[in-house]
């Protein structure tokens, strides 16, 4: 860490909680203890988490390679570790991660150093226009509009408010047959399970507020976007996975989806 570091390893951070859930090295003692503290109210997390950084994996691949973006811009991406997008794109892809935590960015910056085409910021998912409208940003793109958008396991973080404004300014601003990769993290059997609702309360402790929705909901914050043929598609399919990776237990809580759904939203 650099000497005037703002990163203060006293308090639990969601990026870095997420890091150690995923099996990373980029966390302290206090993380992973409130990771720890996760783990027992929610067994399953870091299964959950893994399926859905495999799903991440599967749509950075489908958008560069299937569907020829050369440019991924992604919100709330947390540390950019070396199972993130710009690991499984083709070399010169540019990658433009953000997230609105600042010991995030700075550890970015240092993972980061050095690595071409790949770039990351600060920025609130919920004010997209935070990134774009940045001029290192606007060089970076050269008036290109059609991109490809990631918003992956951040849907949770964002009030209703902030991902209808976050929808409608992204439509407006992305040219016609941009891409925008969507998970709604929806809610499952286990919304009203005193575990589950323990976890919002420590995340709210944390400064990061979690709120549980519907599928429905999600498709009414999203508007105008829509999905592809594909439609809504839940994680353990998207990714091919079997059900058998969860335990009974684990699937009263997590539901059938896996932890959520996934969509490609067209323009
Ligand atoms: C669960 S991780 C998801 C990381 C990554 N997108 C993935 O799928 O692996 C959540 C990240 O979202 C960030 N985050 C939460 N709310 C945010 C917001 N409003 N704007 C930007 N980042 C946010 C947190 O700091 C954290 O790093």
């Amino acid at each position: 860490m650099p000497q005037e570091s703002i990163v203060d390893a006293s308090r639990p951070s969601a990026g870095r909680i997420y890091d150690y859930l995923l099996g990373g090295h980029h966390n302290f003692e206090v993380d992973r203890q409130a990771a720890e503290r996760i783990k027992e109210m929610l067994p399953f997390m870091p299964k959950a988490v893994r399926l859905s950084r495999w799903c991440l994996q599967d749509l950075a691949v489908e958008l560069a390679e299937r569907r020829g973006y050369d440019v991924i811009i992604d919100y709330a991406s947390g540390l950019p570790t070396n199972d993130h997008i710009h690991h499984v794109v083709p070399e010169g892809t540019t990658v433009i991660y953000s997230d609105y935590d600042p010991v995030v960015v700075e550890y970015a910056h240092e993972i980061l150093a050095g690595v071409p085409n790949v770039y990351f910021f600060e920025a609130n998912a919920g004010r997209p226009e935070e990134l774009l409208e940045r001029r290192e940003v606007q060089e970076i793109l050269g008036g290109r509009r059609k991109v490809a958008l990631v918003y992956w396991a951040v849907g949770m973080f964002l009030t209703d408010e902030d991902l209808s404004h976050a929808a409608q300014y992204l439509y407006e601003w992305a040219a016609p047959g941009s891409c925008w990769a969507f998970n709604a993290q929806a809610a499952v059997p286990g919304t009203h399970d005193p575990a589950m609702l323990r976890a919002a309360k420590m995340y709210e402790q944390m400064g990061s507020p979690v709120q549980y929705r519907s599928l429905e909901t999600y498709r009414q914050n999203i508007r105008p976007w829509l999905p592809d043929e594909n439609g809504f598609v839940s994680f353990l399919e998207w990714h091919g996975v079997d059900l058998s990776i969860f335990s009974p237990s684990d699937l009263r809580v997590l539901g059938r989806t896996g932890g959520g759904y996934g969509a490609y939203l067209v323009r």
